[in-house]
């Protein structure tokens, strides 16, 4: 049987960002439980009938409700199998990056039911075109790492932070803005250049986009206490004698 359930990303923001496929299953949906982060006109693709639930997780924050999630996204997969109706969990960026995919997936499939996954941007690589920037160089980042800056425990996780700083490829961190203090201390403790580009992006791809730049020991002092999301990428492919800040401000955002 056709899956009737879809884990769709969402992307960073910008509805232009979406994949065709998302937008097409969107606006086939009969129900959509979205992330707070979901921009708007994004929903406003959906049909006028669906019905919109706002599971409202932010960010890994108040991970007790994951729980809830699961046995919601269940109880509207059931009643969708027997009604026909199509159900779409919709995620920010990619559903598979740091969107806690795995404990949905398996909650469905303790259901029995199928569940077709269409990715989506993530935030990093929209960052990265914002920036105008590449996050992998040849010999300068052979390598890009995908951290949280948000551990289970509410604070900075146990990160491998030498050999992080080791590798020297270009590291990306989602949820690490209220942690950036410690994460910058560690960074450069297990030796990291203190003058490391370090960039801050805060809803990226959207007209609220606000770019910081900075190196790995300025960053927590100028990036402040953002209020949107905000990923952190630092690296030597960051550099560049161009104005990053303002090439950001040329590019083209879409509707908030
Ligand atoms: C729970 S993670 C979800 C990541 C998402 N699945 C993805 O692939 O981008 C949430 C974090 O992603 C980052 N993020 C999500 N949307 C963002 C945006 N529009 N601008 C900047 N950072 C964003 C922030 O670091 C935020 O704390």
């Amino acid at each position: 049987m056709e899956p009737r359930v879809f884990l769709v990303g969402a992307g960073p923001g910008d509805p232009d960002l979406l994949t065709l496929k998302a937008h097409r299953i969107l606006q086939t949906a009969d129900v959509i439980l979205h992330d707070s982060l979901v921009n708007p006109a994004i929903l406003e693709l959906a049909p006028a009938h669906a019905e919109l639930v706002d599971v409202g997780k932010r960010c890994g924050k108040h991970s007790a409700t994951q729980t809830t999630i699961n046995k919601l996204l269940v109880a509207y997969a059931r009643s969708g199998q027997t009604t026909g109706q199509i159900i779409v969990r919709l995620k920010g960026g990619d559903p598979m990056i740091f969107g806690r995919a795995t404990e949905e997936l398996e909650a469905l499939a303790a259901a029995n039911i199928a569940c077709e996954i269409i990715p989506g941007i993530t935030t990093a690589t929209a960052a990265a075109a914002t920036l105008q920037r590449s996050l992998t160089q040849r010999r300068i980042a052979r390598s890009l790492h995908f951290l949280t800056g948000h551990g289970a425990e509410g604070g900075l996780p146990a990160h491998d932070w030498v050999a992080l700083t080791r590798t020297g490829g270009t590291l990306v961190i989602y949820m690490g803005s209220q942690t950036i203090a410690g994460l910058a201390s560690h960074l450069i403790e297990a030796g990291m250049n203190p003058t490391m580009p370090a960039i801050a992006v805060e809803n990226v791809s959207l007209p609220t986009q606000n770019v910081t730049t900075a190196t790995i020991s300025s960053l927590p002092s100028r990036l402040g206490r953002p209020t949107g999301p905000t990923i952190l990428l630092i690296g030597d492919a960051l550099a560049a004698d161009d104005d990053v800040e303002a090439i950001a401000a040329q590019a083209v955002v879409g509707v908030g």
